[in-house]
């Protein structure tokens, strides 16, 4: 192995730049040559490589986002585009590619890792939705973000005894919706994974009032079947026998542009590292992820095929702690 590639692809998130300088830098203390992918698979596709040495990623640590860009690309999908990304990755000698990125990316990687190319994944993804590691790069970030959205919205609902929907990201997982709920106290959170009607969360912020509470928090994942958009229109609907209102506030891509945590840097830089120290022995087509505190490798085939679960029983202990 003389000559690597790296790319960043899908969502981004905070700590993906920790993840590409402990790539380079590995790398590179290998003797290796070792190139960035700008734009994720779309430039994958179209060549766009760009040789990385150890002072091109010094400052980047401390900036969220990804210096590579990332996209998702419809042509990737298909096994003509996969096929030119691995003759694009041929032409210029390059024999093993690193990619940082969540799920879709993750299955990019598997796909052309059947199609004969070695490759390594980087678990990254503010969703934590990841099969194969406990966590992922952006994860603490995102929550942290999402945390100090809940404190504040608590100081003005408090003044105006408001209840309050937050949104958060999480594409179809509940993960981030239900950390934030536990970690800022809220009073109920609705995510994919578990049934909950608009009655319920309508009970929730009575029974919230009823204690002597001077507001109601609900976090909502965006991917539950009532988001937030659709509880408040239910609740606007019913609003008179309900006794109160609720105003929406949706996180969105707030929440990935965080400049990354202490955690974040320190498990991107350990993972990223981790992706290169199995390539030099020779280990490929593998997810880098991290379990039970310590790197875990998984077979991008197994964590393509699995999916990822969270822990219901968190949902009640949030239910008892409100
Ligand atoms: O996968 C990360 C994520 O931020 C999800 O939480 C969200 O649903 C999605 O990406 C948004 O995608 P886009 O940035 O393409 O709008």
């Amino acid at each position: 192995m003389k000559r690597i590639a790296v790319l960043t692809s899908g969502g981004d998130a905070p700590g993906m730049n920790a993840a590409i300088r402990s790539v380079v830098r590995t790398g590179v203390s290998k003797g290796w040559e070792v190139f960035g992918v700008k734009n994720g698979y779309a430039g994958l596709i179209n060549g766009s490589f760009i040789p990385l040495g150890t002072r091109d990623v010094g400052g980047i640590m401390q900036r969220g986002g990804t210096m590579l860009g990332s996209a998702r690309s419809a042509e990737f999908i298909t096994a003509e585009g996969q096929r030119k990304a691995i003759r694009a990755l041929n032409s210029v000698g390059i024999e093993g590619l690193i990619v940082i990125g969540g799920n879709g990316s993750q299955t990019g990687s598997y796909k052309l890792s059947t199609h004969g190319f070695p490759t390594i994944g980087v678990a990254s993804t503010i969703d934590n939705d990841l099969y194969g590691t406990d966590i992922t790069i952006g994860v603490d970030t995102a929550l942290n973000i999402a945390l100090e959205a809940v404190d504040r919205l608590k100081v003005t609902a408090s003044s105006h005894q408001r209840a309050f929907l937050l949104e958060v990201m999480g594409r179809d997982c509940g993960y981030l919706a239900l950390m934030t709920a536990l970690a800022g106290g809220a009073e109920a959170v609705v995510i994919p994974e578990v049934k909950c009607s608009p009655e319920e969360v309508a009970e929730s912020i009575s029974k919230a009032y009823e204690k002597g509470k001077a507001h109601a928090i609900i976090i909502v994942a965006e991917g539950s079947e009532y988001n937030a958009e659709a509880l408040s229109s239910y609740f606007k609907e019913h609003k008179d026998r309900l006794g109160f209102e609720v105003r929406v506030a949706i996180l969105g891509h707030i929440q990935r542009g965080g400049i990354p945590s202490a955690y974040d840097r320190i498990l991107a830089s350990r993972l990223g590292a981790g992706a290169v120290e199995a390539m030099a022995r020779g280990d490929f087509n593998l997810l880098t992820g991290w379990v039970s505190s310590e790197i875990k490798y998984t077979p991008l085939e197994e964590v393509v095929n699995n999916k990822k679960q969270i822990d219901k029983s968190l949902v009640e202990l949030a239910r008892i702690l409100d």
